[in-house]
């Protein structure tokens, strides 16, 4: 990607990407780095950047991710502000090995608790929380559950953020050769469209990254 201004060639992406370069913290780039570089899934920039803006205007304190992968947006989240606490949950012990590592090279484990679990077999009631903001970054095929089972720690106001509800545009596809793929594109529609008539949240879809769902907590 080329971040300098460039009128001739300039997209809609690009001038975007170019408007919002800032100077990132080293360590935070390195770790980018070493994500992309292994293919480890990490949250695109631009669904950080909203993510970032919200907890800063909501002024959210208490933040729960489902899916950690090796800790890069919880440790972006726990760096605005050291007012900030977020529970994290990973169910791959390669990834939590990892994310454990990260987190204590950045002095956060006072504010970053990693859970080492599925999020689906954890009691929710012993978080011990209301949250402000629930991030859903794991399995596709189980947000629906995810939400059902983690709102209950959500405070009225607070909001559910969803990334990847677009699945690399595949919604869009009509033909899906590969089965499971076709069956993983389906929940996720589902749960888009179960969103939009859960009359219990306020919910808006933004294409921004791979897609982003905010749901208000009524
Ligand atoms: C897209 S990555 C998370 C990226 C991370 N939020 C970031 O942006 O830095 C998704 C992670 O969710 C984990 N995961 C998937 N299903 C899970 C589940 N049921 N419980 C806990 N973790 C899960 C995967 O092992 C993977 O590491």
């Amino acid at each position: 990607m080329n971040y300098n201004y460039d009128g001739d060639n300039m997209n809609k992406i690009k001038y975007f990407t170019y408007l919002n370069l800032i100077t990132e913290n080293k360590k935070i780039h390195d770790l980018k780095t070493y994500a992309l570089e292994n293919h480890v899934p990490i949250i695109q920039k631009e669904s950080l950047d909203l993510i970032i803006t919200i907890i800063k205007v909501s002024q959210s304190k208490k933040i729960l991710e489902i899916g950690s992968a090796i800790g890069y947006s919880a440790i972006n989240f726990a760096l605005l502000n050291e007012k900030i606490t977020v529970t994290t949950i990973e169910r791959d012990e390669q990834m939590v090995k990892e994310a454990k590592q990260n987190i204590k090279s950045f002095n956060l484990e006072k504010q970053i608790h990693l859970i080492s679990s599925d999020a689906l077999l954890i009691d929710e009631h012993e978080l011990g929380h209301e949250f402000d903001l629930i991030f859903i970054d794991a399995a596709k095929s189980q947000y629906q559950k995810f939400f059902e089972k983690y709102t209950k720690c959500l405070r009225k106001g607070g909001m559910v953020i969803t990334d990847n509800i677009l699945f690399h545009d595949l919604i869009f596809e009509t033909d899906i050769k590969n089965r499971n793929t076709r069956q993983l594109v389906k929940k996720i529609k589902n749960y888009n469209e179960w969103l939009k008539n859960n009359h219990l949240f306020d919910t808006r879809f933004f294409n921004i990254g791979d897609g982003v769902s905010i749901s208000i907590k009524k």
